[in-house]
């Protein structure tokens, strides 16, 4: 391994997360590849159906038939996750890689009272004195930012808005002290005052323990403030890598120009936004050039016949296209 790969918490190359429906070969995820840095938080934007989800499952080693990953490597800590043993995986899932879902009723259960949930969580992981477990569960829910959290923890998953129940399950995924985050879509049911302060909530939570974020949304405008870095993704593949800032300011890639565009800008009072025409290619089919040519601008002959090698702009940044800039 390089020493590069060894500074990094994850690594994923050329990751491949496959379908087999019967209308075909749904490539999800078809060559994947990025890091992350400890305590780093990364971003993957990209439209709907981009195989964001897929991605984040895959990491966690999710991914259910008719689903199957099959190519690439993930190296957790210089470790490929593809090649553990399921006894293994489960030492690492839930521990050191834990994930917040878009729907956060999926990670609770409505028959219990939250704090038990939250106990439950840590001692799945290991052993603790009633009291300390008790004292656990307060922290938890005031790292999440829960008022009064020793009454709250007697409340059951109804008694609480959205917001707090999206909170309740960031509490559940940190119960481990995990070193990486995913978290998948966790602001897109709420409303824009809740998501501001969910995405505060995330900054305070990555600052006080250290934890690396890889935060999946189809939303530029939620990315800009959190993340360190940016991976935009389209039709299975990563098309852009680089600082967030950079790449808001210069995108070079056509896509992630129109996503960026399709973002109200602060203090417009336009309320119609540039959306990109069409949707991204069917799975099954592929086009065998750029994925995004039949909705470029930019498009041009050579573009048609082999998908872009990935160019280098600087040394943190890259983009998969034939005229960068
Ligand atoms: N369980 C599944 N069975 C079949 N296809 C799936 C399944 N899950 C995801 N896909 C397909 O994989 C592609 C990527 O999905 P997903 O990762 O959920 O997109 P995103 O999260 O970017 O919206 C989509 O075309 C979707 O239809
Ligand atoms: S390779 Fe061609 S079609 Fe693809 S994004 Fe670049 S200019 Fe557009
Ligand atoms: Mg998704």
């Amino acid at each position: 391994m390089s020493e590069l790969a060894n500074s990094h918490l994850l690594q994923v190359i050329d990751l491949k997360t496959h379908f087999f429906v019967s209308r075909g070969t749904l490539k999800a995820v078809d060559g994947v590849s990025f890091y992350l840095n400890k305590g780093e938080v990364l971003g993957i934007v990209g439209e709907s159906a981009c195989g964001k989800s897929v991605t984040g499952l895959s990491l966690m080693r999710l991914i259910e038939p008719p689903g199957k990953i099959v190519g690439g490597q993930i190296l957790f800590n210089g470790e490929d996750l593809l090649k553990l043993g399921e006894k293994d995986m489960l030492k690492i899932r839930g521990r050191q890689i834990t994930m917040i879902q878009q729907n956060p009723d999926t990670s609770l259960n409505p028959v219990f009272r939250i704090g038990n949930q939250i106990a439950e969580a840590i001692t799945t992981h290991r052993k603790l004195s009633k009291e300390a477990l008790n004292e656990k569960v307060i922290e938890l829910l005031r790292l999440v930012r829960i008022p009064s959290p020793e009454v709250r923890a007697l409340d059951y998953p109804h008694q609480m808005s959205g917001g707090m129940r999206q909170r309740i399950a960031g509490a559940i995924a940190l119960a481990c002290d995990a070193n990486l985050l995913i978290a998948d879509e966790p602001t897109t049911n709420l409303d824009v005052t809740t998501q501001a302060q969910y995405i505060k909530l995330l900054e305070q939570i990555q600052s006080e323990t250290g934890v690396g974020i890889i935060f999946i949304t189809h939303d530029f405008g939620i990315v800009s403030t959190l993340t360190d870095r940016v991976a935009v993704m389209y039709a299975g593949r990563i098309v852009e890598t680089g600082p967030t800032k950079d790449l808001m300011e210069k995108p070079a890639h056509p896509y992630t120009r129109a996503l960026l565009d399709s973002v109200p800008k602060p203090g417009s009072s336009s309320t119609r936004l540039h959306s990109i025409q069409g949707g991204p290619p069917n799975p099954n089919k592929m086009p065998p050039g750029c994925r995004f040519a039949p909705r470029c601008e930019k498009v041009k002959p050579e573009c048609l016949k082999e998908y872009p090698p990935e160019v280098k702009i600087n040394n943190n940044r890259s983009a998969s296209c034939y005229y960068v800039g």
